[in-house]
């Protein structure tokens, strides 16, 4: 087997405090777009027209079919491997969490449970009149809550300030780790882009899992050029024979 993935695979079972970040690629096996690829949304869609507190108040009937179509698409598919073999890591590792930048709730479905999901969820959808949070109906038109109010995909919006709680653990967790693995982002979109080199800083082995080179690639002590639901399995496979 590769020497990159034995020391990835060797370095998961040493490791006191693992934290893997993940972005759209681990979820494209499972047919869900990524953004900057060459279907990407951001491609097709203006970022201002649909994820901007502004493009909401103006137009929230066109936001609410955009956020339903990408909604129709995760739940008629389901997690792959990436997302299955990180939940089985997070069961054999105590150490291990996962912050993900996605928003398709697949880590969660997958059976991950030390999970930050710092751009929320659009399986979640919050009242704006009275807070409550509740599934997303995969439903046309706005939806509305019982008590009246117009409902929003519970996810955060360009212009918007991420969930405080979720983002200070991902910060203690990018200077506390040991190993530091981030898969399938293209590290363009901050404060994640910045968890690598928070770690790398604070001497955590870092590794990338990435088809092509990113932004943050030369942050990166270990490049595995692979796909997400290819490494995983690959990765689990070694600690399966050999550890
Ligand atoms: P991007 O679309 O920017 O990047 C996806 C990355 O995944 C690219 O580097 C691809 O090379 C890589 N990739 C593609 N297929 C892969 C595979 N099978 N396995 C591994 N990697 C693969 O997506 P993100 O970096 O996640 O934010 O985007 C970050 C944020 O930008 C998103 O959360 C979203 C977006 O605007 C908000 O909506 C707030």
């Amino acid at each position: 087997m590769h020497t990159e993935f034995q020391r990835v695979a060797t370095a998961l079972d040493r490791s006191a405090v693992t934290l893997v970040l993940t972005g759209a690629g681990v979820s494209a096996a499972s047919g869900i777009p990524t953004f900057r690829g060459a279907d990407g949304l951001w491609r097709k869609y203006r970022v201002e027209e649909l994820a901007t507190p502004g493009a909401f108040h103006r137009d929230p009937a066109l936001v609410w079919e955009w956020y339903q179509w990408r909604l129709g698409l995760v739940r008629g598919s389901a997690p792959n491997p990436a997302h299955t073999v990180l939940a089985e890591l997070g069961t054999r590792f105590a150490g291990l969490w996962i912050v993900t930048q996605n928003v398709d709730g697949y880590h969660r479905q997958a059976g991950s449970r030390r999970l930050l999901e710092i751009h929320g969820s659009l399986q979640r959808s919050r009242c704006l009149e009275c807070g409550t949070r509740k599934p997303t109906p995969l439903q046309p038109g706005i939806p509305y809550c019982s008590c009246g109010g117009m409902l929003r995909p519970d996810v955060v919006w360009f212009g918007e300030t991420l969930p405080v709680a979720a983002l200070q653990q991902s910060l203690e967790l990018a200077q506390n780790c040991d190993l530091f693995i981030t898969a399938g982002t293209s590290g363009l979109v901050e404060p994640a882009a910045s968890f690598m080199s928070i770690a790398a800083a604070n001497g955590a082995l870092t590794v990338e899992i990435n088809p092509i080179p990113t932004a943050v690639s030369n942050q990166a002590t270990v490049l595995l050029r692979g796909e997400a639901d290819q490494v995983f399995p690959a990765i689990w496979s070694i600690l399966e024979d050999k550890i």
